[in-house]
């Protein structure tokens, strides 16, 4: 049965990227996923980042079944009383003045209603994006990533630039060396006002670059984007897809840098592995663009089904504590990692918020060329003995463990991670320089 359907798999899905796993997966359960084979694997990525109260947690299993007795979807005008609840829910967490939320699906999806808003309430078109960022694959989304393969997919939106991102380790414009002092920005800004048709709308980035190798940017650079923002008379947006609800310490990326955008996108961790997204503004933007005709009509925009599940989702991280338990936890996780780095020469900097964090491999501390080969092996022998990481390897841009469990991670979960991976960069290093005397390459 196994073996059969491995096959179906290679005869009847489509292969849409990412890492290829040996075995089918089964269940998932807090901090560990299983394969058919019954192996339980050590969950340091929470899913594809959305598994902050752990996989399947009852609170989650409760809201469905409630969901299920009620309503899973209705009518998109129709507005169900739980998608009411969840945005007043929402807007006693958010930082003033942003309060109101409009519910779809994904964070693609969330940051294309976010650009359409930006577009309509400022009048301009120009889109700003940081180098590293991901925002999404639609068209207007995937248009601003350039942590994302932009080839094969033919014009991308008019209107989009790039700016260099505030990288301290890996300087993009070779300038800094671990202190970022933002020229990057000011050369940012200055190509852009070169390149505009004086038509902006939007400046988007993530708070902490997550996809781009988990860049945290200087503690005062988005108030300083803001500013620059708003000289041109663009909105600042966020996009915490991964930053929101605790991962990173503190309740948004917003409040770590202590400057909040005109607009915000939250999606992954909303809905804690359930397709559930928002864009959330302020009275003033909302008015603006509903008395110019906003539309961003869905099929599943403002769904029952999701919205019981996010409100689940913001209980579980308030009665469990998971806010302060993510920095708490996030602290002896990156102590442990900092403990790695003096053991390994290969670990070049552990970086990060909360339990949002990085670890870039280098072939020397010196030159900092990045070491994707032991990146690669490393992570595939990480997946053997039973924990699940994801590398973030960009050519020129470094080769990045995001390490990122559920924010319910058990610190002994933690030890028994940070374990595998000592003996798998251990062991990964000597097979490595085996091969290097037999003149092999594993990439
Ligand atoms: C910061 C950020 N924004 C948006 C997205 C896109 O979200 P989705 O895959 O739900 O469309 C991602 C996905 O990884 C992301 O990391």
């Amino acid at each position: 049965m196994t073996e059969d359907l491995k096959s179906s798999a290679q005869e009847f899905l489509v292969r849409y990227g990412g890492d290829q796993f040996p075995e089918l997966f089964t269940s998932a359960k807090g901090s560990i996923v299983v394969d058919v084979k019954g192996r339980e694997i050590l969950d340091f990525t929470s899913g594809q980042m959305c598994a902050t109260i752990g996989h399947n947690h009852p609170a989650i299993l409760t809201a469905l079944e409630e969901a299920g007795e009620k309503a899973v979807h209705m009518f998109s005008g129709m507005i169900p009383e739980v998608v009411v609840k969840l945005a007043e829910k929402l807007s006693s967490w958010l930082p003033s003045p942003l309060k109101k939320s409009l519910f779809v699906s994904t964070g693609g999806e969330s940051n294309e209603a976010a650009l359409r808003m930006a577009k309509m309430f400022t009048g301009g078109y120009e889109v700003i994006a940081l180098g590293g960022s991901w925002h999404g694959t639609g068209a207007g989304a995937s248009a601003v990533s350039y942590a994302s393969d932009r080839r094969g997919y033919g014009p991308s939106m008019p209107g989009t630039y790039v700016i260099p991102e505030p990288n301290a380790y890996r300087c993009p414009i070779e300038h800094c060396r671990d202190v970022c002092d933002q020229t990057c920005l000011k050369v940012g800004m200055n190509m852009f006002d070169m390149a505009s048709r004086g038509e902006g709308a939007a400046i988007i980035a993530e708070p902490i670059l997550s996809a781009g190798g988990v860049i945290v940017p200087p503690q005062d650079y988005f108030k300083t984007l803001k500013a620059e923002a708003h000289r041109r008379e663009m909105v600042l947006v966020y996009d915490e897809a991964q930053t929101a609800f605790g991962r990173i310490g503190v309740p948004f990326g917003a409040e770590y840098f202590d400057s909040v955008p005109d607009i915000m996108t939250v999606s992954k961790t909303l809905g804690g592995g359930v397709p559930l997204a928002a864009v959330i503004t302020t009275d003033t933007i909302e008015a603006n663009v509903h008395e110019k005709g906003f539309t961003f009509y869905t099929s599943h925009v403002a769904d029952p089904l999701p919205a019981a599940v996010g409100l689940a989702v913001l209980a579980t991280i308030e009665i469990e504590n998971l806010v302060l338990k993510a920095s708490e936890k996030g602290a002896y996780l990156r102590a442990r990692l900092e403990d790695l780095q003096q053991k390994y020469e290969a670990i070049g900097d552990v970086r990060g918020a909360g339990l949002l964090l990085g670890v870039e491999l280098v072939k020397d501390r010196e030159s900092r060329e990045p070491d994707h080969e032991l990146g690669a092996v490393t992570t595939r022998r990480c997946f053997e003995l039973g924990l699940s990481m994801n590398i973030r390897r960009r050519p020129e841009r470094g080769a990045v463990w995001r390490i990122a469990p559920p924010l319910t991670v058990k610190e002994s979960e933690i030890d028994q991670g940070v374990d595998v991976l000592d003996r798998a960069l251990g062991e990964s290093q000597i097979k490595l320089k085996k091969n290097m005397v037999r003149g092999m390459s594993i990439l």
